[in-house]
């Protein structure tokens, strides 16, 4: 059918099937890309355009709607106001759902140039956003007025040279995903490309066998070959962690989860991989009983889910300080509780996709990753040749939060790639994505805590089990990091802490914001408000008297003298508390009715890096003879904003520009290994990395001018002026006149840091981390005493970060952690072959994030780079456990299952006032 209509002005024609999605011929057809796919059922709104300044979710939209019609996308709209207003406010972290925000916005905004926030909030209700917390992204609108014609307020002039560190500077990425430029994983497929689909288990637990895939070519028009496990020339099986590479890249035999995969069918075009019905695929399934609950895992007589893993117990991990027995023994209170946490879903936006090729003997990746070069070594070994002969380039990722630290679609693209000798591109679906990677682990936690009756904490005995899945992906990382983190930024004398990754029949549960930290201090915390609560103190002060100061030992006996701030964050926040506590009392005894407010608190420490093991990263600048500056960087940025503090970072440490410098974004071909994005550790590991290089860098030139540490430097084209005393030019070095390599450069400087860890003994005890971050955050709620339901009206969170390198960035970080750690506290549970898609697996809305205030603790740490440590999954933690401490001082209900969902809170607040029914 041909359909002709104007998109962003222009005229189109286009020749389409009539129900074909408008949301493809878009991408597809026209190239628009900036309009993005990431859920195909209209539940997510990160597709949306306005037909005739209407906004709708284009992927739900026949193309054959828009015959005659005016359409917008994102590119319509760039360099508008509303656009710039975007960028002003850093209102786009990963960006890609910034294209779907901004056209809902600006339908808003046609028609109503100064909303209010609730008109605001109804607009964009339908457009999901994972990472920021949508707060800025509400100020934006707001404001966007203010930004018509040009910036509001003179745009924050870029830093002069040595003062990028601590400005508030704009992403150095943020105007291309604002603009819908950015490209991401689905965004550059080649056109001569084959597409892949990958056929999964239905079952749990199964026993298959595959039938004959070569009759399949005779009812699969375009498919052009199936792949299973022995087309595999390497490694069959991949991991994470060395000594836990249990993963099938294609399972042989026996499935172990719903979601796993079997094989691979390629086909010509997308539209054949798309019209291929995986149940035609020629298997036999013999269903199993699964393991789906710890209990029966861990149960006596239990089969094995590996062989090699005896009681399902896939690792252990524990840390054991001082006497807990004896102490508990003396103690003048002691409280106890079990505590249940749920399967969690990343629900980053961006499903898994992108592209391989073979060229000659090496093949190139190109898909959204936290780790590219942990997936080179994978697909290495997976394809049997050597690392060097793998290029992984990670495209803009759009959102990972420890989801995109496994491998997923590369090894398929790879291995079809490979052996065909053609491009190969994929995409997964949303409910493919959601069924097949890692979640966060359920876990089940029994912890007792002893105080004496003045206050002070004698010792904490915590036992958790932690729901690992069928494969180890992260499973071990978690068992080593939960110990070491369960008795919170506290001093204990005495301390026993457990833990245990189990196997199940479910999805492998892998890294996720706070790797199993998350769950521990919902329930160490949660036992504080009982403890204070039963000593008659302030649940505040009570654990501003236990916070862990300088010269105390940690759990791991490690004794750390500075960057200590858990104090100052306490305290950051005690005459707001006050005033809270005051106002929800206040409120209470004037509305004495079914809506009731409580306040709660709750702390945070978070050790940045990899657990007591080499965590390393290197960075390199480098100047050509024709002038540029080159920032090789290869942290990759998954939204947090790494390439922008990165280059705050090594452009202070040379004393240039920020705008000097040009950015070379991660590719193993190009940049060095600067780890993963994980465990919050690239400001300050990779950062420290840059910084070395810019030091470095700045020596060179400061030793080839014969000039002091205190010179000032500018670069205009291939001139780079020294100067002394007070920028007078001391000596002008023409760069054309260097000797230069081949790549052309003339002067350069590298960086390696590895952060300083000690190995943990037989008890745990040894310095798992070189530097902690701290937090105290505090959450005001209501609670429907008739519904249940909980409406967060509030949160005040105060971090110690070491150094605010970019207070936008901070504030978005802590922003879109808090709103997560909303969902993980009221609404968010993962059940396995049920909630595989973003309308029954439901995430915060832009209505569930209230105002969130961000107080910045300063505690330089001496390591980092400008005294930085981090801020990633640090946001989050303290979420929850504040959450519930306020609900529970709403309600007078202690809620011990995550999440605290109106029926589970209804029900307790029956069975306290003795009416369980
Ligand atoms: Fe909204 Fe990442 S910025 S999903």
């Amino acid at each position: 059918m041909t359909i002709a209509f104007k998109v962003n002005g222009k005229d189109v024609v286009v020749d389409v099937a009539p129900m074909r999605r408008l949301s493809e011929v878009l991408r597809r057809d026209l190239g628009l890309t900036g309009t993005k796919v990431c859920c195909g059922a209209g539940d997510c709104g990160s597709c949306t355009v306005l037909i005739d300044g209407t906004a709708v979710c284009s992927c739900m939209v026949p193309a054959a709607r828009a015959a005659g019609r005016s359409l917008t996308t994102v590119e319509g709209l760039a360099g508008g106001g509303l656009q710039r207003a975007f960028h002003h406010y850093g209102a786009a972290q990963c960006g890609i759902c910034t294209p779907g925000m901004v056209v809902a916005a600006a339908a808003l905004l046609a028609g109503n140039p100064t909303p209010t926030e609730d008109q605001v909030v109804t607009a964009l209700g339908g457009v999901l956003c994972r990472c920021t917390g949508y707060r800025k992204i509400v100020r934006a609108v707001l404001d966007a007025h203010r930004f018509d014609g040009g910036p509001a307020e003179p745009a924050a002039a870029e830093p002069a040279p040595g003062g990028a560190v601590g400005a508030r500077v704009p992403r150095v990425d943020g105007l291309a995903k604002i603009a819908g430029a950015e490209v991401y994983s689905a965004d550059a497929i080649p056109a001569d490309a084959l597409w892949l689909r990958i056929v999964r288990s239905p079952h749990a637990h199964a026993d298959f066998t595959i039938g004959d895939t070569a009759a399949l070519a005779e009812d699969c028009p375009g498919l052009v070959r199936v792949f299973t496990a022995p087309d595999i020339p390497g490694a069959r099986r991949f991991g994470a962690i060395v000594g836990f590479h249990d993963q099938p890249v294609l399972a042989e035999g026996t499935v172990r989860y719903r979601g796993e995969a079997v094989a691979v069918a390629v086909f010509e075009t997308a539209p054949a991989a798309e019209a291929f019905e995986v149940a035609d695929f020629p298997v036999r399934w013999r269903p199993l009983a699964p393991l789906e609950t710890m209990e029966q895992a861990l149960d006596d007589g239990a089969p094995l889910l590996h062989a090699d893993r005896p009681g399902n117990v896939l690792a252990t991990g524990l840390v054991h300080k001082g006497d807990p027995e004896a102490a508990f023994d003396g103690a003048g209170v002691v409280v106890e509780g079990e505590f249940e946490t749920p399967f969690i879903e990343h629900a980053y936006l961006e499903p898994e996709a992108g592209f391989a090729r073979r060229l000659g003997n090496r093949i190139e990746v190109f898909a959204g990753t936290q780790a590219p070069y942990l997936n080179r070594d994978g697909i290495a070994a997976i394809l049997g040749i050597e690392p060097r002969d793998v290029r992984v380039v990670p495209v803009t990722c759009g959102g990972g939060f420890g989801g995109k630290l496994d491998l997923s679609i590369q090894p398929y693209l790879a291995l079809a790639a490979w052996l065909l000798e053609r491009p190969v591109a994929g995409v997964y679906s949303r409910p493919e994505s959601m069924a097949s990677t890692t979640k966060r682990h359920p876990s089940r936690i029994r912890v007792r805590i002893a105080a004496d009756a003045d206050g002070r904490l004698r010792a904490i005995d915590l036992s958790g089990d932690f729901n690992t899945g069928a494969y180890a992906s992260w499973g071990p990382a978690v068992t080593r990091r939960v110990p070491v983190h369960a008795s919170g930024p506290y001093f204990y004398p005495a301390v026993r802490v457990r833990s245990r990754a189990v196997l199940t029949h479910n999805p492998p549960s892998g890294a996720f914001r706070g790797f199993g930290v998350p769950q521990a201090a919902f329930a160490q915390e949660t036992l504080f408000d009982e403890m204070a609560d039963k000593l008659g103190i302030d649940r505040l002060e009570f654990r501003h008297l236990n916070a862990l100061r300088p010269g105390q030992a940690t759990a791991t006996g490690q004794v750390l003298e500075d960057s200590l701030g858990m104090v100052a964050c306490i305290e950051a926040l005690r005459e707001k508390w006050r005033r809270a506590r005051q106002a929800a009392a206040r409120h209470n005894g004037d509305s004495p009715g079914h809506l009731r407010r409580g306040v709660g608190v709750a702390c945070l420490w978070y050790g940045f890096g990899n657990t007591a093991s080499a965590n390393p990263s290197t960075i390199r600048v480098t100047l050509k003879a024709d002038g540029t500056l080159v920032l090789f960087q290869g942290a990759v940025d998954i939204g947090q904003g790494s390439d922008t503090v990165i280059t705050q970072i090594c452009a202070d440490a040379l004393g240039l520009a920020m705008s000097d410098l040009s950015l070379v974004r991660g590719d193993t071909d190009l940049t060095a290994d600067a780890g993963k994005t994980s465990a919050s550790r690239q400001t300050y590991v990779s950062g420290r990395a840059a910084q070395l290089a810019g030091v470095a860098l700045r020596g060179e030139i400061l030793r080839l001018a014969n000039a002091g540490d205190d010179a000032t430097l500018a670069l205009e084209g291939t001139a780079l002026r020294v100067g002394v005393g007070g920028g007078e030019a001391a000596r002008e070095i023409d760069l054309a006149t260097l000797p230069a390599d081949a790549e052309g450069v003339v002067l350069s400087g590298e960086g390696t840091f590895d952060p300083p860890t000690s190995p943990l003994d037989e008890n745990g005890q040894g310095v798992p981390y070189s530097c902690y971050g701290f937090a105290a955050q505090m959450a005001e709620v209501e609670v429907d005493m008739e519904l249940g339901s909980v409406k967060v009206l509030a949160v005040t969170a105060a971090h110690d970060l070491g150094r605010s390198v970019n207070p936008i960035l901070v504030e978005g970080q802590v922003e879109g952690g808090v709103a997560q750690g909303i969902g993980y506290a009221l609404m968010e549970e993962y059940l396995p072959g049920l909630s595989d898609n973003l309308h029954d697996y439901l995430i915060p809305t832009v209505g569930d994030v209230p105002a969130i205030e961000t107080i910045v603790v300063e505690e330089a740490n001496p390591l980092g780079p400008f005294g930085a440590k981090g801020i990633g999954e640090p946001a989050l933690i303290p979420t929850a456990p504040a959450i519930l401490g306020a609900v529970r001082e709403a309600s007078g209900v202690s809620i011990r299952r995550l999440p605290a969902t109106p029926d589970r809170v209804r029900q307790a607040i029956l069975a306290a006032q003795g009416g369980d029914r």
